[in-house]
């Protein structure tokens, strides 16, 4: 079978060298990819963002299965698009999407069917909010409505900050249109886990736990990032806090999708806060996370096509979802001054030392190949994964292979896996 893949980072180089382990994927494309997928797949020119453009070509080069890992084109509806042209694909439609797409929308859905969230109140406009900023509680929460590269979010310490979060919302408009709307809520804290789950419209599927570490700086100081590491299985997720969760958040949250009409079939990322007064959902992704994917699917059992086609199809409950009882860290090298200004450019060396090693593997994220080699070509490099018989173990290994890459500029942290 053909599958394309949809996107350029390392979440989809893990999602193509997953796929490349089904016998029966004789080819894989990706659009646009980058250096490391293009050793795997075949890279076309193709914008994440150009529908019609994917839809002709999954036509042309009869594609049989087409993922989309990236947020940008499922909330702007590249699913629709598939599905009207009769194509197969797997990710939600666009009326789910916005789970991810509108913060509003995910907090109002949380609110009417109960499911436990940071409490809030959605603004249209700055007037609004500063009048409530007046009288509330701090720290407090600002977000942009939509979509802002994880960026969206602030915390801000008085109510002098949050004046300023407004402006730079709402007035300023850093986000664009994503900031029209912002969601003001709770401040909370907690341990952060992520869980990752396969959903096909009834039937939701959990994967193994993460922690992200967001922070561009050893122990978690620094600018935010889009992550510059993660492990899984989280240590705080327990087996009592996956039950609660399971019976409160992660099952509710696809009802609820399926009781508005909006049948959630993908990948349905939570954000998780295990707070004092129990767990609660910080954000919903309508995709597999970054750089979370990384750490989970090499630790899964399953064939990742099956399990696809099963979402697809609408027969998850007949997969028995299995991951392996060890662990996995990814460490993310980057290009310094990340998340600010970076250089690009730069030849990548030692890369062929991953080859052949089982247990290692170094996932691309900004990449590309040229003729001097691999060269970087984004702020986030790539992610050296190593697995291990528990945290300590696979953190060790990562580390190891971490010293194996070369490139100028390289730039890492040094305390993922570390219980912070
Ligand atoms: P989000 O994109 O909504 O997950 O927010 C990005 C990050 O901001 C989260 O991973 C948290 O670290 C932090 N954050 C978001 N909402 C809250 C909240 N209500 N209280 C405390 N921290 C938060
Ligand atoms: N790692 C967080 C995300 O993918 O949104």
């Amino acid at each position: 079978m053909k599958v394309l893949i949809v996107g350029s980072g390392g979440r989809e180089h893990a999602i193509a060298w997953k796929v490349a382990q089904n016998p029966s994927v004789e080819k894989i494309y990706c659009a646009p990819g980058n250096g490391g997928i293009a050793q795997i797949a075949e890279c076309v020119p193709i914008g994440a963002m150009e529908f019609e453009k994917l839809a002709d070509f999954a036509e042309e080069h009869e594609i049989d299965l087409t993922v989309i890992g990236m947020d940008d084109p499922l909330v702007g509806g590249v699913v629709d698009v598939f599905e009207a042209r009769g194509l197969r694909v797997f990710g939600p439609r666009k009326n789910a999407a916005i789970i991810e797409g509108s913060k509003a929308f995910s907090k109002e859905l949380m609110k009417k069917y109960g499911i436990p969230t940071a409490a809030y109140e959605v603004f249209h406009s700055p007037e609004e909010a500063r009048a409530y900023l007046e009288t509330s509680a701090y720290p407090i929460v600002l977000k942009a409505d939509g979509l802002a590269l994880g960026k969206g979010v602030l915390i801000c310490k008085n109510k002098e900050e949050a004046m300023a979060g407004v402006d730079t919302l709402m007035v300023n408009k850093q986000f664009g249109a994503a900031g029209e709307t912002i969601v003001i809520e709770e401040f909370m804290t907690g341990r952060e886990v992520s869980v990752l789950s396969f959903c096909d419209g009834k039937t939701i599927k959990t994967m193994t736990s993460a922690q992200d570490h967001k922070r561009a700086k050893d122990g978690d100081q620094g600018l935010n990032t889009g992550g510059m590491g993660t492990f899984s299985p989280s240590p705080f997720f327990t087996p009592e806090i996956d039950a609660y969760c399971k019976e409160h958040i992660f099952k509710p949250s696809l009802d609820a999708m399926a009781a508005e009409g909006r049948p959630f079939t993908g990948v349905l990322f939570f954000g998780l806060m295990l707070t004092e007064n129990g767990p609660k959902v910080l954000e919903y992704n309508a995709r597999f996370g970054d750089p979370e994917t990384q750490v989970v699917l090499p630790r899964m059992e399953n064939d990742l096509v099956e399990v696809f086609e099963a979402c697809i199809d609408g027969r998850l409950d007949e997969i028995d979802l299995k991951f392996a009882d060890n662990a996995a860290v990814c460490v993310v090298l980057a290009s310094d001054g990340y998340p600010e200004h970076y250089e690009r450019g730069f030849v990548i060396e030692g890369l062929k030392a991953f080859e052949g090693k089982d247990g290692y593997e170094c996932f691309h994220a900004g990449t590309k190949l040229t003729e001097k080699g691999i060269v970087t070509n984004g702020g986030r490099v790539l992610g050296v994964t190593a697995l291990g018989r528990d945290l300590a173990d696979a953190k060790k290994h990562a580390y190891e292979a971490v010293d194996w890459v070369k490139f100028e500029n390289k730039y890492f942290r040094h305390d993922i896996g570390k219980e912070l």
